[in-house]
């Protein structure tokens, strides 16, 4: 008898993996229970995250809590009880292979044995769970404007995922950033739809490859959408935005991402023009599934249907906004097991079409079989280090920092000669602290872990570097270590404090930048820039190093340093990296991805803002920011000229090559980000002063020129009608072309489009 169900079972068609995809979909849709369909749209944390909040959070904190949580009325083992009924299609915030593997083993107990698919934030590497590469964080990565790194990045990241069981990145966020204030700027590819847009489509491709491989992973293209115009700048408040500039601004990266195949997306906590985005069917089926043919799943944000009763109220109570929200399109549940009696029940009750729950589960089930977790429901734990955090995988990430880190302003301190300074001070709550790592990361172990102060020491040993240690908390800084170091200045050669924000997840609360860490202000936090002035008081020359995640308002500094380098969150080899650009090691390159404000006040400073946004300027402060996008210097200087057209005049349907030559007038080789904007002059909608239309990352040995080209055509040229139909309108375009959306750096010449 037992054989028999063994062979019944083995020769069950979703078994056979010679069989087509949609054929075994439809053949284990059909041998479903409604509550093991559900459960399929069910997400829970892991066991050990469960464990280990039970004790320590509150039922309250769960109601505002954006990254920890329990069950209530549950104990961990009632997940692994779960699992075995085939209750909980997926678990996220699992952190390690022998975790993983221990829940699949339950769900391969279960009546079809379904695979799990588990899901973490890979934000920049699987940085979330401890031992795994940390590479640069999205903002860095976009200064570089280097697509194929993007690309690169994430392939490593599936791979050091796949080594312990994770199959699914909650990444990339592909959110255009328009507010400082927020948090969560650094997670993003800044504030340019289109460098969105690029860097998004790489990361989709190099995380998802074909989706048939044991190297890929599931990309999530997130937070649709608006997230990153909150309100007041703090994570989930509203989205009031008009159509026109949704369309325009926030919907492209989404909608490139779609076409270039993610499969799962993920809602935004946020309302968007009053009605809350996990229950929104004009965003998640007209928009995404009608007018964009979506065919991955939509996976909410933690906890959001929830908030759509307990925050948003337009529903009374929890399973009716389960029911808004499966109705408005929701495939799956983040997080708990609430979610799955409540579905249940109403599809008892005839309020959910049981088709709808099947719509959910097939494109579900679909990314379970493309993933092969089938075949291969487990990672090796014996063979798990010898992808993560391999020598390749850490050149990678070197080489991304080193791409990413942006010389804001140089009076020629820098690069500094060996043997010129001997006695540096170094300070700062930045200078020797894991936090460089950034936020979305974990914990990691020391050796892994290259801060400024260690980086400098292996950059020049025959120097002095004296470090005097601010903490790691910029609000609780100690008066008498800025004393110290005040002193220690003036008995140095030159000095070098290391600035910025605090990320680092495992202390949420004194954090002062990332996820839910939004501020009311753009200045440097606590008595860093006491610090700054102080030391800099000495008369000695002082360096500013930024390790932070959102756009800082640096102005005293930008006005008093010589020299300011602004790092981002560079990851497990940021220290080395700056080192090696503070030596001149490495030429610096990296762009702004994303305008630096001078204060608060400049809060939608963005460089693609409408003619009349500073027609009547601000008094007594500038209405210019303090570096705009696009900006970065190097160590050489390059020349721009010869702006050109191959075409003069082209058809609403032509195309004109568009030239720049460029050449290296420096002694190093280097590598310029060379920027092309737009400017429709005339419109039936007003445009932007300027829209960067492409970029290109060119190498020149010294003294070099290239030519650059470009095509301009519909792609480049169409905008958004007054009735929101896409048009090439005739009519003169201002060309230009330079290193920087700063106007007087930029050759200009017209189109005329006829
Ligand atoms: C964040 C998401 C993230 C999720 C799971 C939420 O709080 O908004 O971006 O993917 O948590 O960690």
């Amino acid at each position: 008898m037992l054989s028999f169900i063994t062979l019944a079972i083995s020769t069950m068609l979703y078994q056979n993996p010679q069989a087509p995809v949609e054929e075994r979909v439809e053949d284990l849709l059909g041998r479903m229970t409604l509550e093991e369909k559900v459960g399929q749209m069910n997400q829970c944390v892991g066991v050990e995250h469960f464990r280990s909040n039970m004790g320590t959070l509150t039922e309250e904190d769960l109601l505002t809590n954006t990254a920890q949580a329990f069950y209530p009325g549950l104990v961990p083992e009632d997940l692994l009880k779960l699992t075995r009924e085939g209750k909980i299609g997926s678990f996220l915030h699992v952190l390690t292979v022998e975790e993983a593997n221990q829940l699949q083993r339950e769900a391969m107990k279960s009546r079809l044995a379904i695979p799990i698919i588990f899901g973490i934030d890979a934000i920049h590497g699987n940085a979330n769970a401890p031992d795994n590469t940390v590479y640069p964080t999205n903002i860095g990565l976009a200064c570089s404007f280097d697509t194929d790194m993007a690309h690169k990045i994430a392939r490593q990241t599936a791979r050091e995922m796949r080594a312990m069981n994770m199959h699914w990145t909650f990444n990339p966020n592909v959110e255009v950033a328009r507010d400082p204030r927020w948090g969560r700027c650094g997670e993003t590819f800044g504030e340019d739809p289109l460098l969105v847009t690029r860097m998004g489509v790489e990361q989709v491709k190099g995380y998802q490859g074909n989706l048939d491989s044991e190297n890929d992973v599931l990309a999530c293209v997130k937070h649709f959408v608006g997230g990153s115009q909150p309100e007041n700048g703090t994570n989930g408040a509203p989205f009031d935005c008009s159509e026109r500039t949704i369309r325009e601004v926030f919907f492209p990266p989404f909608k490139a991402g779609v076409d270039a195949g993610a499969l799962s997306l993920m809602t935004s906590h946020n309302e968007v023009n009053g009605v809350p985005a996990h229950t929104d069917p004009w965003l998640m089926t007209d928009v995404l599934r009608g007018e964009w043919g979506f065919k991955g799943f939509v996976v909410s944000d933690w906890y959001d249907i929830e908030h759509v009763h307990d925050l948003h109220r337009t529903a009374e109570n929890n399973k009716e906004a389960f029911y808004q929200s499966v109705m408005a399109g929701m495939d799956m549940h983040m997080h708990g097991p609430e979610f799955t009696d409540a579905v249940v029940e109403l599809v008892r009750e005839g309020r959910i079409p049981e088709s709808r729950i099947d719509e959910s589960v097939r494109r579900i089930l679909r990314v379970k079989f493309a993933l092969g977790l089938f075949e291969n429901p487990y990672a090796d734990e014996k063979t798990t280090m010898d992808v993560r955090l391999c020598d390749e995988h850490r050149n990678t990430a070197l080489e991304a920092a080193r791409n990413s880190i942006v010389l804001l302003k140089n009076d020629g301190l820098l690069p500094l000669k060996r043997g010129r300074y001997k006695k540096i001070l170094v300070t700062g709550i930045n200078a020797d602290d894991e936090n460089i790592l950034g936020d979305w990361s974990a914990q990691q172990k020391r050796e892994n872990v290259s801060t400024v102060l260690d980086g400098l020491r292996a950059a020049d040993p025959s120097a002095e570097f004296v470090f005097v240690d601010q903490g790691w908390d910029p609000r609780n800084m100690d008066r008498a270590k800025v004393n110290e170091a005040a002193r220690a200045a003036a008995d140095a050669d030159l000095c070098v404090v290391v600035a910025g924000e605090y990320m680092m997840r495992y202390r949420w609360a004194d954090r002062t930048c990332g996820e839910d860490t939004d501020r009311s202000d753009i200045d440097l936090v606590g008595l860093q820039n006491e610090l700054i002035r102080r030391v800099a008081a000495s008369g000695k020359p002082t360096l500013l190093v930024l390790i932070n995640g959102r756009p800082l308002g640096v102005e005293w500094a930008a006005e008093n340093l010589p020299a300011i380098i602004e790092a981002w969150e560079p990851g497990m080899t940021g220290g080395r990296a700056i080192a090696e650009i503070i030596y001149g090691d490495v030429n610096p390159s990296a762009k702004l991805a994303i305008t630096i404000p001078r204060s608060v006040g400049q809060t939608r400073m963005i460089y693609n803002h409408k003619p009349s946004m500073y027609f009547h300027p601000v008094v007594v402060t500038p209405s210019t920011p303090l570096y705009p996008f696009g900006h970065g210097l190097s160590y050489n200087t390059y020349e721009y000229s010869n702006l050109r057209l191959s075409e003069k005049t082209i058809g609403t349907d032509g195309s004109t090559v568009v030239s720049v030559d460029v050449t290296n007038r420096g002694k190093r080789d280097g590598v310029e980000i060379v920027q092309l904007y737009i400017h429709d002059c005339y419109a039936q909608t007003t445009r932007p002063v300027k829209e960067l239309k492409d970029f290109r990352r060119v190498a020149l040995a010294p003294g070099e020129t290239r030519t650059v080209e470009f095509t301009v055509g519909p792609d480049q040229l169409r905008y958004l009608d007054r009735k929101m139909n896409p048009i090439v309108e005739p009519g003169d375009f201002t060309i230009m072309a330079g290193p920087s959306s700063e106007d007087d750096k930029l050759l200009k010449t017209t189109l005329t489009v006829e």
